[in-house]
């Protein structure tokens, strides 16, 4: 059974009647542009058929009421008199609250069911699924206009000061904006946005992006990301601008050994992954496949010696990818220190592949992988209105 006919079937269940609307928001993947988005750079997601479905219809009053079948709970919260409670989920949804209320939004309550299949804590962004299905559901009961750069940002909020994740604003945006068939460009300093295809294979066959979850685990709450950041903000100081985005390669090379050797290691990172941010889209729009995949491999390789943020199991599933025949490129994906890699494949390749890097991760690492082939999808919208 598909995840929306769960969520209907149980709302059904649970009010004794259909509900009024069904909305749905994708976990994503990150094809290139890493550690970017906080440094107002450039970034390459595209949105996952892989989400969160909400089924739902309007309150009378300012309560919002959720049940979630993935943990077998429901929450109840008041619009009018939002409390954090102990962290879980439905902090999630109250933040979303919080932060379109602080904007000025009218919010109306609503009572509803959810189930997702985004792995959770993999770094596929199932937060960023949950934070914007809430946006659209909210918007759905209240009335306002979608704004799909105005929901990331009030999600970010959300996130930021509500949850309390330091992330950036890339996961919100392509859960926002995502388009079936397309990776986006996001400009992450004034959000405007590009669609990309996914580029075909020489001989005319399509490619594949797959997702390669090496299993191992580390949360965003972690400091590493946050030092990371730091040391990011510390070297654009040094620099005196507002962000590495305004850093030239000419400039940074210029100044290079003036820097201490950790923050040149970490600017060249994120100024040279912006550049190849900005060639990976273009290698996407002339159709090439081998240019976007080198530029993938090129990625992993500044980030597992300059950003440092690849771990043993990351950089294995990596090379035994980039060692198969029919893959253009590989490279770890998200926020880091674990997680998933993400590689780009020829279609008919998709199945040899699988079964290759499933095999050779678990010989050498003792680990079962969990490999999602995906599609690009639509971002945050409204799948069924009764
Ligand atoms: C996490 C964060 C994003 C981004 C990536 C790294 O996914 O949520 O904002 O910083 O890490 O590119």
């Amino acid at each position: 059974m598909s995840l929306q006919a769960k969520v209907v079937n149980a709302f059904q269940d649970k009010f004794g009647t259909a509900p009024s609307l069904v909305v749905q928001a994708p976990g994503r993947v990150n094809l290139i542009g890493e550690h970017t988005d906080y440094n107002d750079g450039f970034v390459l997601p595209m949105a996952i058929d892989r989400g969160l479905w909400l089924a739902l219809r309007p309150r009378e009053d300012d309560q919002v009421s959720v049940h979630s079948l993935d943990f077998g709970q429901t929450a109840v919260f008041h619009l009018n008199n939002l409390q954090h409670t102990k962290s879980g989920w439905v902090e999630y949804l109250k933040g979303i609250a919080w932060a379109l209320q602080e904007n000025g939004y009218a919010l109306r309550g609503w009572e509803g069911v959810m189930a997702g299949n985004v792995p959770k804590g993999a770094g596929l962004s199932s937060s960023a699924a949950l934070e914007l299905a809430t946006a659209r559901a909210f918007q759905q009961v209240s009335d306002f206009t979608w704004n799909a750069a105005q929901m990331a940002r009030f999600s970010q909020l959300a996130e930021n000061k509500w949850v309390g994740v330091n992330c950036g604003i890339m996961d919100q945006m392509i859960s926002a904006a995502g388009q079936a068939g397309h990776a986006l460009l996001i400009d992450c300093r004034s959000l405007d946005t590009q669609l990309v295809p996914l580029p075909p294979a020489l001989d005319g066959s399509g490619t594949a992006v797959v997702i390669l979850d090496t299993t191992t685990r580390r949360g965003l709450v972690d400091s590493a990301y946050n030092e990371r950041r730091q040391q990011c903000e510390a070297a654009a100081a040094y620099f005196g601008v507002p962000a590495l985005r305004d850093v030239s390669i000419s400039q940074f090379l210029a100044e290079a050994d003036n820097l201490d050797p950790l923050t040149r290691r970490r600017a060249k990172h994120v100024i040279t992954e912006n550049l190849r941010t900005l060639n990976a889209a273009k290698a996407m729009q002339n159709a090439d496949a081998a240019l976007l995949g080198q530029l993938m491999n090129e990625s992993h390789i500044s980030m597992r010696d300059d950003f440092e943020i690849t771990n043993h199991e990351l950089n294995v599933m990596v090379s035994i990818a980039q060692a198969q025949d029919g893959c253009f490129g590989a490279r770890m994906t998200g926020g880091g220190f674990g997680g998933c890699a993400v590689a780009l494949v020829h279609e008919e390749k998709v199945a040899g592949f699988v079964t290759a890097v499933s095999d050779q991760y678990h010989d050498q690492t003792g680990l079962g992988p969990k490999i999602y082939v995906c599609q690009p999808s639509d971002g945050a919208s409204v799948i069924a209105q009764n």
